[in-house]
């Protein structure tokens, strides 16, 4: 089975809390996908990231640089075909973990030269929804001295340095693992997504 095959992604889940999964989007759907935020951006759709939710909804620059576009409403094509892999993704996770995933929750996101997100766990107070985090990457071309890793903490306490490269899937369990985006030289693009389950 491919390394990008549902059942082998939720398998390493299952062993491990999280898989890095380079190629999750082959090069030509990444690039759509790319097109998409980016004309979806042009449009002017995009807003600056919150930290937080209800009461607790801050915004923060300093803490997280970001600017955000949840994905939902009238998938075009690309975006419909990421979905499609997710719910594949879902069903499978829940098959091997048992973990009552029932729905996801994305955006596409633009970081500015500089900008990044603190480490944090994408979990917010008083909310254990959030579950199995998904990060994907549609930046082309991306070069060592570009910066803007994601960190992720590993548990026996290695740092996991993953660069945002076109088609790349960063998949980890959302309450476990601290991670934060480290500040790029070029504009960062993603599409940051969380599993939830009834919490
Ligand atoms: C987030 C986040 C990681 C990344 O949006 O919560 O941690 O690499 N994103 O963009
Ligand atoms: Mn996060």
């Amino acid at each position: 089975m491919p390394a990008t095959d549902p059942a082998v992604l939720a398998e390493a889940i299952a062993t491990d809390g999280c898989v890095i999964v380079p190629g999750f989007l082959a090069p030509a759907q990444a690039a759509a996908l790319r097109d998409s935020a980016l004309r979806r951006y042009a449009a002017g759709a995009f807003h600056a990231a919150a930290v937080g939710r209800g009461a607790e909804r801050q915004l923060r620059s300093e803490v997280r640089g970001d600017q955000v576009l949840w994905l939902g409403e009238q998938p075009d094509e690309p975006e419909q075909a990421l979905l499609d892999r997710y719910e594949a993704l879902r069903l499978a996770c829940n098959e091997a973990l048992m973990l009552g995933l029932f729905e996801l929750e994305c955006h596409y996101a633009v970081y500015p030269p500089g900008a990044g997100y603190a480490r944090h766990l994408d979990r917010f107070a008083g909310d254990a929804s959030r579950t199995l985090s998904a990060v994907l990457y549609l930046n082309d071309d991306w070069q060592p001295s570009d910066g803007g890793e994601l960190a992720l903490w590993l548990d026996d306490g290695r740092v996991l340095e993953v660069p945002p490269t076109a088609g790349t899937l960063a998949l980890f369990l959302s309450e476990r693992f601290w991670h934060e985006v480290r500040p790029a030289t070029r504009e960062r693009w993603s599409v940051t997504g969380w599993f939830r389950r009834r919490a």
